[in-house]
């Protein structure tokens, strides 16, 4: 399957561009860049360092948007560290960043793949938003869409709105509301993919980079957090090549782009009786394929293993 990540790395966005560049069945073509977690120079370094933890061949990265459309940044420091990935101080990269910007690089690697493209968004969407805008006949080619992002019950960053959206609502009304097939997997699954000190250990005693750098990244973040990390975003990966693995159900959902406590909703429209209820949910909003549940045994071991071969 030919994939491409847009990131904002990220202690779980790692996970999940690690497992993408290294499972035999995803063709990693490319990763774009935005703003998010942290600011999007720490964004682009982490990506790269994490591309030499997976030892990945040359996979091109790209530079995509400092900041949303129109809210100021507001970073995640207190889950992912000042510099995005727990202030472990791995040494920088020397790949070199693609000079295309974000957008002209998602253009060039759909026009160019010989197979339909699914694009895997783990990030605030602004990336994707102008990419929408700016080749819609380009955008139309995808495959799919499988984004991290959202809930069909409670929020992380406020009570209703989950963090990718609530940083840029408006890039998330123009995804949701294009058209393109989309699969979200929210925090309705988020959190269910849980890492701990056993995990740590397991990985630590392989001694390849790859599980190496996995065990040191949950070692840490257990230890700083005092509590399990998630894998998170890599569980929008594996939805995409493994939806057996998940339970979904559709949705309309409208984002809430109001200035108040509901900014960043994604409103679901779970009535029974949604069909009949010609209301602006219902006449706006295309449906949406929501992850509800996941085979949790099943996704983390496909994970742990992918990270642990050699
Ligand atoms: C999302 O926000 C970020 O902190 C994570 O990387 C994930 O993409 C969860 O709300
Ligand atoms: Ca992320």
């Amino acid at each position: 399957m030919n994939i491409i990540l847009d990131v904002d790395t990220g202690v779980d966005d790692a996970f999940a561009i690690l497992f993408a560049a290294r499972h035999p069945e995803i063709n990693l073509i490319g990763i774009t860049c935005v703003d998010g977690n942290t600011n999007l120079e720490n964004v682009i370094a982490n990506t790269l360092k994490v591309l030499d933890a997976a030892g990945a061949g040359d996979i091109p990265v790209s530079r995509g948007a400092s900041r949303p459309l129109i809210d100021e940044p507001r970073y995640a420091d207190m889950v992912h560290g000042q510099d995005g990935l727990v202030d472990l101080g791995i040494a920088p990269s020397t790949r070199a960043v693609d000079p295309r910007p974000a957008v002209q690089l998602l253009r060039d690697l759909i026009e160019e793949s010989s197979e339909p493209v699914t694009l895997i968004p783990l990030a605030p969407l602004t990336n994707i938003a102008l990419f929408l805008r700016s080749y819609p006949d380009t955008a139309a080619k995808l495959e799919r869409i499988v984004l991290m992002g959202g809930s069909a019950s409670a929020g992380n960053a406020t009570a209703t709105a989950e963090f990718n959206v609530w940083h840029d609502p408006e890039a998330a009304a123009i995804v949701f509301s294009s058209g393109i097939p989309i699969t979200m997997y929210g925090l309705d699954v988020f959190t269910h993919l849980q890492m701990g000190h056993s995990h740590a250990d397991e990985l630590l005693a392989a001694e390849h980079l790859c599980s190496q750098f996995s065990g040191t990244l949950i070692r840490n973040f257990v230890k700083q957090m005092g509590h399990d990390v998630t894998l998170g975003d890599y569980g929008a990966v594996a939805s995409a090549i493994a939806p057996h693995l998940t339970t979904t159900e559709r949705f309309k959902i409208v984002v809430d782009t109001t200035f108040g406590p509901n900014r960043g909703q994604t409103v679901c429209d779970r009535r029974l009786f949604a069909e009949d209820a010609p209301d602006t949910i219902h006449a706006l909003a295309p449906y949406v394929e929501v992850v509800m549940d996941i085979d949790i045994d099943s996704m983390r071991n496909m994970w742990l293993e992918t990270i642990s071969g050699h």
